[in-house]
């Protein structure tokens, strides 16, 4: 199967959009969001976003954004570097069909290379529910530098991990 991670384009939108609402379907990810999928994929913070193409058609996406302050994660890293210096990876998912290829490892990586060749450090937060992407991060060497709880929807809540990727 041929796995291509390129850089998303606005008519991508709408596919990434079909993607979301089926993975929070089959996976309850994201936990909100998928009410206006294209503002959750589209945030202020924007710095980079992917899609990955297997066969051609888009299978999955993630995206980097600066930090803000709600994210657990460059909270926890900034006892070590300035924000100024760190991205936040997220929105990651691959639709159900696409998995187990390599899209979503491809996706990571991609967004490794970028802040690297721009002197910045990823950092993420990820719910203890999403296993696979755990074993993901940690298979590609991410350090766990932390927990964290998130807040949603009406007083629901949910622990999460939060890692860096490495240098
Ligand atoms: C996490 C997620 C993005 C992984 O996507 P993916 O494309 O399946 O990821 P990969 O293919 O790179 O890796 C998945 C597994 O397939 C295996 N794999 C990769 N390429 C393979 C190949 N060619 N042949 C067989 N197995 C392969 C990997 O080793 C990995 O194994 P594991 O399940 O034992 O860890 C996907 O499961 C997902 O969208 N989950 C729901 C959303 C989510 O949790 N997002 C996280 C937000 S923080």
């Amino acid at each position: 199967m041929t796995v291509i991670v390129r850089p998303r384009a606005a008519m991508d939108l709408d596919a990434c959009a079909k993607l979301l609402i089926e993975v929070h379907g089959s996976d309850g990810y994201p936990v909100e969001g998928v009410a206006d999928p294209v503002s959750w994929l589209t945030p202020a913070t924007l710095a980079g976003a992917w899609v990955g193409e297997l066969e051609g058609a888009v299978a999955g996406h993630a995206l980097v954004s600066t930090p803000n302050a709600t994210d657990d994660a460059a909270r926890l890293w900034e006892e070590r570097e300035p924000r100024a210096q760190m991205l936040v990876f997220g929105r990651l998912f691959v639709g159900t069909a696409g998995r187990n290829h390599g899209v979503g490892e491809r996706l990571v990586r991609t967004a490794m290379a970028y802040a690297a060749e721009r002197n910045q450090r990823l950092v993420l937060d990820v719910m203890d529910k999403d296993k696979a992407a755990i074993r993901l991060y940690e298979r590609l060497g991410w350090e766990h530098i932390g927990t964290a709880t998130h807040h949603f929807g009406a007083g629901n809540r949910t622990e999460a991990q939060c890692y860096v990727a490495p240098c």
